[in-house]
């Protein structure tokens, strides 16, 4: 059941669905017309509801997709779904893992690590800009995450507080200048998961980690997706998207070369 204070997503079409707070007293104003959405307490996930002007809509419950994209307010470069879920899944971290994570901007990577860690585990991140800290508290405190989660505003380059971490994930300019920390802070066997938008960084940080040699199973992808729009006349790809996140590279720590 639907109650007050929810957060649900009012389906219209693909271009006009939205996530609302459910408050009595609130209108949801549409280009198809306007919904009160204190109509919407005691109904059922899933359920049809008209707008003002008799269109349908549909009351979902949203994922944590739906909250990154249409609810968090976006103070940065984020990382996408088809990079966030290969990152999480290569990195091995679950339910009850450590994890520690730089830089944290938004929070799109921060709550996807808050999700997969579940209520025994724990996120460490590292922000340098105070700004983002407080954009990406707030969002995560509107997912419910915000209990997995520690924020720093600290340079992760100048160390990692914590130890025996399952996994570090970095998302920043210059990530090779965290190698030296990993030592002191990632368990032997655990993962070091990089995203970087760029070849030249992805050619730096292969260098370094030749130079650091406590790396191995190496790995280098870039996930490449087509996605298509839903027509029953015209089913094909869409004409316009994004055309390049970044690349992911993968590896784990070693104990000794
Ligand atoms: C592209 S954004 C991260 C976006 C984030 N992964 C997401 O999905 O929302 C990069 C962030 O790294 C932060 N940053 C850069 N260098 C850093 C450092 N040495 N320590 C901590 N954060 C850093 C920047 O301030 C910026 O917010």
């Amino acid at each position: 059941m639907i109650k007050e204070g929810d957060l649900a997503l009012i389906y219209v079409d693909e271009r006009r669905s939205k996530v609302v707070k459910v408050v009595k007293d609130k209108t949801l104003h549409t280009d198809r017309g306007y919904l009160k959405l204190g109509d919407l307490i005691g109904l059922e996930w899933g359920s049809k509801v008209r707008l003002s002007t008799g269109v349908t809509a549909y009351v979902l419950k949203p994922t944590l997709v739906d909250l990154m994209f249409k609810s968090f307010k976006r103070a940065t470069q984020v990382i996408y779904p088809k990079d966030l879920a290969y990152m999480v899944m290569l990195s091995g971290i679950g339910e009850g893992s450590r994890v520690a994570e730089a830089g944290v901007g938004t929070g799109f990577l921060t709550a996807v690590l808050a999700w997969a860690v579940g209520s025994r585990g724990h996120v460490y991140g590292y922000e340098i800009k105070k700004e983002y800290i407080d954009v990406a508290s707030r969002n995560l405190e509107s997912a419910g995450l915000s209990g997995r989660v520690t924020l720093k505003n600290k340079d992760i380059t100048q160390g990692i507080d914590e130890q025996e971490l399952d996994a570090v994930f970095l998302d920043m300019p210059n990530p090779w200048d965290v190698f030296p920390h990993l030592q002191n802070s990632l368990k032997p066997s655990g993962s070091l998961v990089i995203f970087v938008p760029t070849v030249n960084q992805v050619l730096k940080i292969l260098s370094h980690m030749r130079e650091f040699k406590k790396l191995t199973n190496i790995s280098v992808a870039e996930l490449i997706l087509r996605e298509y729009q839903v027509s029953q006349e015209a089913l094909r790809p869409k004409s316009i998207g994004v055309t390049h996140t970044g690349y992911v590279i993968t590896s784990r720590f070693i104990k000794e070369p």
